[in-house]
């Protein structure tokens, strides 16, 4: 990430570590980093639910998390990252499926079905590429959500793939808020 990345609308990546002493995380270092490659410990995989304090996360922040040896992407929206998710039509979606956990299978892609809450600000996803498994870069790529640079997918404000080879949306994990500032995955 660039410094200019960095600094662009005041917007920061986190990288929050669920569990004590499960040893050290590279920030940054690779342009492609696998998940296959993160080596989950076995207490890591053992961990199948955690909860994360999400109170200081500020809009348009994003906190990464690693639940069961897989980052995942817990970010709260600005009101334009909203909108700009609401205002994309089904037809425009490569995967018109929610991939939500949390809902029907057949539930359709719309902005409303891919986030945790009714506002719409809490959108929490497996930061894992559904083309081969690359880490995706936030605030980056040409739909305002995400890139991935392995080979070029470009995901929405709601993790929706909108150009590149990825076949799927970010899946949304088994995720719940348990009161206003504590979210539990899994
Ligand atoms: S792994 Fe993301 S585009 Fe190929």
């Amino acid at each position: 990430m660039s410094q200019t990345d960095d600094t662009a609308g005041n917007r920061r990546d986190f990288l929050y570590y669920a569990t004590a002493g499960t040893g050290a995380v590279a920030v940054g270092a690779a342009v492609c980093p696998l998940v296959n490659q993160m080596n989950p410990s076995a207490d890591v995989l053992a961990l199948s639910s955690i909860r994360v304090d999400v109170s200081g996360i500020e809009p348009g922040s994003q906190l990464t998390v690693k639940w069961l040896g897989k980052p995942v992407f817990i970010r709260r929206r600005t009101p334009e990252e909203i909108e700009a998710g609401r205002a994309v039509e089904l037809s425009e979606l490569p995967d018109q499926v929610a991939e939500n956990a949390n809902i029907s299978g057949d539930a359709t892609a719309i902005d409303a079905n891919r986030t945790l809450d009714e506002s719409g600000e809490w959108l929490v996803m497996m930061g894992v590429c559904t083309h081969l498994g690359c880490v995706p870069l936030g605030d980056a790529g040409d739909f305002g959500g995400w890139f991935c640079p392995c080979h070029g997918s470009h995901y929405d404000t709601a993790g929706r793939i909108r150009r590149g080879p990825a076949p799927r949306n970010l899946p949304i994990p088994p995720a719940e808020f348990l009161d206003e500032a504590t979210l539990q995955l899994g």
